[in-house]
């Protein structure tokens, strides 16, 4: 019998705002599968990005449950907390690069933290790195590449360690279209691992074309769109 999957993240019942009290994520009630690849759209100002610093426990819900590998992270310690965060990959919108680190050193860093030895990390990091087109910038340090060779570091740091959710926001959108696909096929083989995968993305192409469950956050609130619903997976 085919094992069933479980819900690595549930959203119940979710809202949220910043310190302002404006709300930006209203009622928000939401299954998301390990091994199952969403698409998160909606206009600038929507609250995609809010929505991933919630999945990534940057920031809490203002009411609501929230609950991560079967956790509710209201009560979380923060040895938990790192714990879960070591299982998620994540591409910031503005890339979170450390610019003292070269791009060899920040994207083996997560695997520093896993304790990997220094052989290990970096051959694999070199491996990613040459793999997204950035073999020639091992020893550069991130001021000084350009916005599509920081975003494609930021992608590799984010799937070394092939993360069990991995959440990029808009991780295509400072790359020529050749790259973009090399970089969705990237996710797509991530997602087959088994990888909960959310990119949250302005590229209607994309979303037209890999016909993916699409989350669209409309006045704060998930409208689920092509493909499957989240509550049974997605192919
Ligand atoms: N740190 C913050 N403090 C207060 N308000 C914020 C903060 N970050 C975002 N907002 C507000 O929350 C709302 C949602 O913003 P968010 O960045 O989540 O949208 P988005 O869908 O990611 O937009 P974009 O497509 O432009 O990246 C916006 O009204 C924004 O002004
Ligand atoms: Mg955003």
């Amino acid at each position: 019998m085919q094992k069933k999957e479980e819900p690595v993240v549930v959203l119940d019942n979710v809202m949220f705002h910043y310190e302002d009290g404006v709300p930006v994520l209203r009622n928000i009630s939401l299954f998301l599968y390990e091994k199952s690849f969403h698409f998160l759209t909606g206009v600038s100002g929507a609250g995609k990005t809010s929505l991933m610093r919630l999945l990534y426990m940057g920031v809490k819900p203002s009411s609501g449950k929230l609950k991560i590998f079967g956790r509710d992270v209201s009560g979380i310690s923060m040895e938990e907390l790192w714990e879960f965060r070591r299982r998620i990959g994540v591409v910031f919108q503005d890339f979170n690069l450390l610019s003292h680190l070269t791009v060899l050193d920040n994207v083996a860093l997560p695997l520093k933290v896993a304790g990997e030895s220094i052989k290990r990390r970096e051959h694999q990091a070199k491996e990613i790195l040459d793999w997204v087109g950035l073999g020639n910038c091992f020893n550069l340090y991130p001021d000084s590449l350009s916005g599509g060779q920081k975003q494609r570091v930021a992608i590799a740091r984010a799937v070394i360690t092939r993360p069990d959710i991995l959440l990029a926001d808009e991780p295509t959108g400072n790359v020529d279209e050749n790259i973009a696909n090399k970089l969705m096929s990237l996710f797509y083989g991530m997602h087959k691992m088994g990888t909960c995968v959310i990119v949250a993305t302005h590229y209607r192409q994309f979303v037209d074309t890999f016909h993916y469950n699409e989350l669209t956050i409309d006045n704060g609130c998930i409208i689920v769109g092509s493909g499957r619903h989240p509550e049974k997976g997605s192919t």
